[in-house]
């Protein structure tokens, strides 16, 4: 098949490629180089440097002919979206109606959607399945809502064909090292835990400990992004198989507490990583699971590789390579 994916070049987005390119599809990536980085790009995919917001730029690239579209670019800090709603608005709801357009006048017939747990907002119950309410807390969770919607009306007027994977907490990196770009002033755990690892911050600050987990500390459901981006060639499959679109969850199905990965990095790392106990952030809930069943009894879709030791080894690898040289 022949795919566009937008975005390519992030941390999600170039595994995702890595894992279409693997299975021997033909791939045209095209981003802007803002979060996704130049090291992420592989030489057998077709890259173009080219902007969400320039629409004629962007048909260009799509009426080159794809089979299916693979939309991943998108603002998605979640505390800044409160700050600055304006650039997630226009970044990723203008420029989801871009790649929509584009789509229509391309005649792709087929998109996947980096979608969030975030459009579910505070958990009513764990966990958390497809049909648990959405009532996003922050802004950032109401633009993955919002395109949502929007692909379900280009759908019906339209007959585009779309799968929205709402991700959980993506983690790891590429088990081979395929993948060396690393994130700039990341705020998500395990990030900040190997900068501190790395030397490159003095600590990792746990953001509560009074939460009613085991520990105390938060717990989330850390998927493995390699094991995200086989469900993004699963679920193309699925809607180009079924003819049918789908909105599904990504998760691995186990909560991790904050101090668990803390001692697994400490542990697979060898360093003494130190760690401050510090207030609970603004908006994080206390603990999120997912339930992948219907990913399970649809897609056939598992996580594999989401184990905590696989989640931070690899990215530890990733770290070492990056920053620890020797
Ligand atoms: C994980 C846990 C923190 C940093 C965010 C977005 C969400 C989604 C995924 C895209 C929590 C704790 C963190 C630190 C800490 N993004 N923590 N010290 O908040 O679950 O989800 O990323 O779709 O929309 O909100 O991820 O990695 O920031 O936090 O103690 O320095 O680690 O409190 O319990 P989060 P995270």
């Amino acid at each position: 098949m022949t795919l566009l994916i937008i975005g390519g070049a992030g941390y999600i987005g170039s595994h995702v490629a890595r894992e279409f390119l693997d299975q021997g599809h033909q791939v045209t990536v095209y981003d802007n180089l803002s979060s996704g980085l130049r090291e992420n790009l592989f030489p057998e995919a077709t890259f173009i440097h080219g902007d969400i917001q320039d629409y004629p730029r962007l048909i260009r690239a799509a009426k080159e002919g794809f089979d299916a579209l693979i939309h991943l670019a998108a603002y998605k800090a979640a505390g800044e979206s409160m700050i600055r709603p304006e650039q997630y608005s226009l970044n990723n709801i203008n420029g989801t109606v871009h790649i929509l357009n584009a789509a229509v006048e391309a005649q792709i017939p087929c998109i996947i959607f980096s979608s969030s747990a975030a459009v579910y907002g505070e958990p009513e119950y764990l966990p958390i399945d497809e049909q648990h309410p959405t009532k996003p807390e922050n802004y950032y969770g109401f633009t993955k809502l919002e395109i949502e919607r929007l692909l379900v009306w280009y759908e019906r007027l339209k007959g585009i064909r779309f799968a929205c994977l709402r991700y959980f907490n993506a983690a790891g990196y590429d088990a081979q090292g395929r993948i060396s770009g690393l994130e700039q002033n990341p705020a998500n755990l395990l990030p900040v835990i190997m900068e501190a690892a790395c030397g490159m911050r003095e600590e990792v600050q746990v953001f509560g400990n009074d939460y009613a987990t085991p520990d105390g500390t938060g717990v989330r459901d850390y998927i493995h992004v390699s094991d995200l981006a086989k469900g993004h060639a699963a679920a193309l499959d699925y809607i180009r198989r079924y003819r049918q679109s789908l909105t599904v969850n990504l998760g691995s199905e186990t909560g991790l507490s904050v101090l668990e990965i803390l001692e697994a990095a400490r542990r697979i790392s060898g360093k003494p990583i130190p760690a401050r106990m510090s207030p609970r952030r603004p908006g994080d809930p206390g603990k999120l699971t997912a339930s992948a069943r219907y990913a399970r009894e649809t897609l056939g879709w598992t996580a594999l590789s989401s184990d905590l030791d696989s989640l931070v080894r690899t990215t530890w690898n990733a770290y070492r390579r990056h920053y620890c040289r020797g």
